[in-house]
């Protein structure tokens, strides 16, 4: 009976693992340059994120993964004009700096590169 029960979890634990892998294999560009508009653009991290956080959902519940699609929301206004910075980058910074965790910048300057 125990060596049954072994045996299942083993293979579950297998099949799971196998399934992550194959669901996880595209984790995009290792980095970004957003376009920031007027601010000028930003220098996104995007692997330090994935490994900081361990959730993509944690932005792409607002925007798909894919390339531009930021850019397409604002275009046809299915996301407005900085509502990823601050519902996303700028809220999630804060949010952890709050609780005294490693956190991101929070200042205009230090995400947009143009003065
Ligand atoms: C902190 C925010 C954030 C997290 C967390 C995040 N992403 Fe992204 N991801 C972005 C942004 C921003 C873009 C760029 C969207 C655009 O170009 O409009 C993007 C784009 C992508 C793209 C398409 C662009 C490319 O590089 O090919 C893929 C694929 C992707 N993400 C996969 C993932 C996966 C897989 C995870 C989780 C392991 C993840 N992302 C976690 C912010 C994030
Ligand atoms: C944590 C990084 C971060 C900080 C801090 C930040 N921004 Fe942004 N900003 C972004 C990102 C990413 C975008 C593009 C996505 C979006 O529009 O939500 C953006 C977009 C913008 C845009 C262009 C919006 C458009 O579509 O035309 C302006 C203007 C802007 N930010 C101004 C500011 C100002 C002013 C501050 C300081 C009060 C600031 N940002 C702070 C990351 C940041
Ligand atoms: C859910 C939380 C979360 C969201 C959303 C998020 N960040 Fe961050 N960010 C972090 C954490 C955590 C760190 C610090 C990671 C570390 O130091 O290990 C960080 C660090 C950074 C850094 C500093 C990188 C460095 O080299 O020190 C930048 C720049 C940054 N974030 C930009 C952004 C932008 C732009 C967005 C929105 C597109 C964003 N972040 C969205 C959690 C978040």
């Amino acid at each position: 009976m125990q060596k049954r029960w072994a045996f299942s979890t083993f293979f579950i634990l297998f099949f799971v693992a196998v399934v992550m892998v194959g669901a996880g294999m595209d984790r995009g560009s290792e980095r970004f340059s957003m376009d920031g508009g007027k601010r000028g653009p930003v220098n996104f991290p995007h692997h330090m994120h994935q490994d900081a956080l361990g959730d993509c959902e944690a932005c792409h519940d607002l925007f798909p993964k894919s390339a531009g699609v930021i850019q397409e929301m604002k275009a046809n206004g299915s996301l407005k004009k900085k509502q990823v910075m601050n519902s996303k980058c700028i809220s999630c910074h804060r949010k952890l700096k709050k609780e005294n965790q490693a956190s991101g910048p929070v200042k205009c300057g230090q995400c947009h590169t143009r003065a």
